[in-house]
């Protein structure tokens, strides 16, 4: 191993510009070459790239986003643009690479590896929906910031005494949905992998009302439904009126907790050092706080399972 080739792919986390600080320092501090490729695959079929030294990754730990940009590539999902990838990265020498992204940008890498390139993944995304491990670089800083809007849309939710629903994202994962949602005493969460009818929501907000409690806060995972066809089920059924705030992009924002920092750390870390002892194809995670390896195809064929006894206690609270 002579030289390695990190990107970031797919939706940006927090958490992944403290990845690519320790990747680099990593890779130097062995005498390794380390080239940033920028915008993702699709920098790499663009062949943009650039070697990065120790200064080229100063004072971005503490920064969301990713200094080495993202992007969504159609071109790679072909073989055509596999190969082509492969062709760049042999141009360029490159004999590691390091992608630091979700299942999408795992697929690519691990079809770029099936060539001989050794590869290693990094989990970078808010969305926490890969199986393998139990957390995702990102998804701590999210529920964070869900949590401070949740927090801020209760206040005036309560002074009006109104039906709030919080749209969140996550594709087809209730991750962010379910934790944001338990820690900040949401009276419903609607997740995809949960039965839970809007009958049950109604009831909730009536039995409420009897009782003296005028707001309701409902958490919504964007793969269920979108919220203002909830809003409108809930009208129907009830007649009252709700507020919707969709949080959207500012959840893929912002400073990186401790949490991100430290998980991106090790994972930049170890992601190096699999690629110095020749091991190939390798997804990293952690698993009951201990950092782990396994293969990627094993990784990206594993079904993610939802934690259906934190999604009972956080029925439990919410009576
Ligand atoms: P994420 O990595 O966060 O899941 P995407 O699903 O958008 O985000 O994937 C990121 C990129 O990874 C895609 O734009 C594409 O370039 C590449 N990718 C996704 N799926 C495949 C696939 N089946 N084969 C090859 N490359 C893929
Ligand atoms: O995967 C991260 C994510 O933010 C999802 O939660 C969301 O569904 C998606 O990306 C949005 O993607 P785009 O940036 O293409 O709008």
């Amino acid at each position: 191993m002579k030289k390695i080739g990190v990107l970031t792919s797919g939706g940006d986390a927090p958490g992944m510009n403290a990845a690519i600080r320790a990747v680099v320092r990593t890779s130097i501090y062995h005498n390794l070459k380390v080239v940033g490729i920028q915008r993702g695959y699709t920098g790499l079929l663009d062949g943009e790239m650039k070697e990065m030294d120790i200064a080229s990754v100063g004072d971005i730990i503490h920064r969301g986003g990713t200094v080495l940009k993202t992007s969504r590539c159609e071109k790679m999902r072909a073989d055509a643009g596999i190969n082509e990838a492969i062709r760049v990265l042999e141009r360029n020498q490159i004999d590691g690479l390091i992608v630091i992204g979700g299942d999408g940008s795992f697929q690519g890498a691990n079809k770029i590896s099936c060539a001989g390139i050794k590869v290693a993944g990094i989990p970078g995304t808010i969305d926490n929906d890969l199986a393998y491990t139990d957390y995702t670089i990102g998804f701590d800083t999210a529920i964070n910031t869900v949590l401070d809007s949740i927090s801020k849309i209760r206040d005036t939710s309560m002074s009006h005494e109104k039906v709030t629903i919080i749209e969140v994202m996550g594709r087809c994962c209730g991750d962010i949905a379910l934790y944001a949602g338990l820690a900040g005493g949401a009276e419903s969460i609607l997740v995809p992998e949960e039965k839970y009818e809007v009958t049950k929501i109604c009831e909730k907000i009536l039995q409420g009302k009897k009782r003296g409690k005028a707001h309701n806060i409902i958490i919504l995972a964007e793969g269920r439904e979108a919220a203002v066809e909830l809003q409108k089920e809930i009208f129907a059924i009830t007649g009252i009126e709700s507020r919707v705030t969709v949080l959207g992009y500012l959840q893929r924002g912002g400073v990186p907790t401790a949490f991100d920092r430290i998980l991106a750390s090790k994972m930049g870390a170890k992601a190096v050092n699999l690629l110095i002892e020749g091991k190939s194809n390798r997804a990293i995670g952690i698993k009951d706080n201990r950092l782990i390896d396994i293969d990627m195809m094993e990784a990206l064929t594993k079904r993610k399972v939802f934690d259906h006894e934190m999604y009972n206690l956080s029925q439990i609270l919410s009576i």
